[in-house]
């Protein structure tokens, strides 16, 4: 596609691209969305700069590339049930989103699209980072692949939201995630999905399962779907395959959890990190 209304720069590393010419405050034309999109499928994530938006700007422009979803574990901004706050205060230690993974891989329809809006960061720190997990599958030997395409995960919410998840303890201790289904008990819930998904737009194959997100491989023990699990996050995060992108208010991501995998680093002790952050309704991985 020759993009005739938006910039694409491809610069900022091997994974996404940052789009210009374009204010997301406003209404956009069939045009533009079409050409975001476009760049969208082809980079896998997209990031924009110096947007100043509101909640609601914010959900519509989301709403441009589908029907938005509702997070079960966070309790939304007020009049936006679909945008949530991702606030990890100064005193805090632990970080939402602190591990490689793609957003609640856990659903039985996980979202396609995720869409993070920073609205405080740090001065330093608080980047995240990018990984593509098509070129990863991509680079893995035939072999490899051919196992690796008959394996099915058992995906769960369990390890970070159930009983004894480490974010459950924070949840827990403010009173976050009861008013839309997040319990602990709702986290202990499995599915299946396939280890290597097929994206449902483009038909490239890409690793999807990960540690925090896939308790075992369908008839293994935890321990050898560990092993794996480890083998596969190691691959994947290799710098060949990994942008960073440091934030600044006024930025906004908007990646395709079907392909990319993400990092929210936790290297800003003693500073406020305060986001806002949206997801796409997608469909059952095969
Ligand atoms: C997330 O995992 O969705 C949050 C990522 C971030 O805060 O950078």
């Amino acid at each position: 596609m020759r993009y005739e209304k938006i910039t694409v720069d491809t610069s900022i590393g091997p994974v996404g691209a940052v789009i210009g010419g374009v204010d997301l405050s406003h209404e956009l034309s069939e045009q533009v969305i079409q050409e975001i999109h476009h760049a969208w499928l082809q980079h896998h994530v997209v990031f924009f700069r110096n947007q100043p938006l509101s909640p609601q700007q914010q959900a519509d422009f989301s709403a441009c590339f589908g029907e938005l979803d509702v997070y079960p574990f966070m309790q939304p901004v007020d009049g936006h049930p679909n945008v949530i706050p991702i606030i990890k205060e100064a005193s805090a230690k632990l970080n939402f989103g602190g591990a490689w993974h793609t957003d609640t891989s856990y659903k039985q329809l996980p979202p396609k699209a995720t869409v993070l809006y920073a609205l405080e960061v740090p001065e330093k720190g608080g980047d995240t980072l990018f990984a593509d997990a098509t070129f990863a599958y991509e680079s893995l030997s035939m072999g490899l692949r051919a196992c690796l395409e008959g394996l099915t995960g058992i995906y769960s919410a369990k390890m970070v939201h159930g009983i004894d998840g480490g974010y459950n303890q924070v949840a827990a201790k403010k009173g976050l995630g009861k008013a839309y289904g997040g319990s602990a008990e709702f986290a202990e819930l499995e599915v299946e999905h396939p280890l290597i998904r097929t994206h449902a737009e483009t038909g490239r194959k890409s690793i999807y399962c990960s540690k925090p997100h896939t308790h075992r491989i369908k008839g293994w023990t935890r321990e050898e779907s560990l092993a794996l699990f480890g083998f596969l996050t190691q691959h994947l995060t290799q710098q060949t395959f990994v942008t960073r992108f440091k934030w600044a208010p006024g930025s906004l991501a908007m990646w395709d959890n079907r392909c990319v995998f993400h990092h929210a680093l936790n290297d800003y002790q003693g500073k406020r990190r305060h986001m806002n952050r949206v997801i796409v309704k997608g469909e059952k991985p095969v």
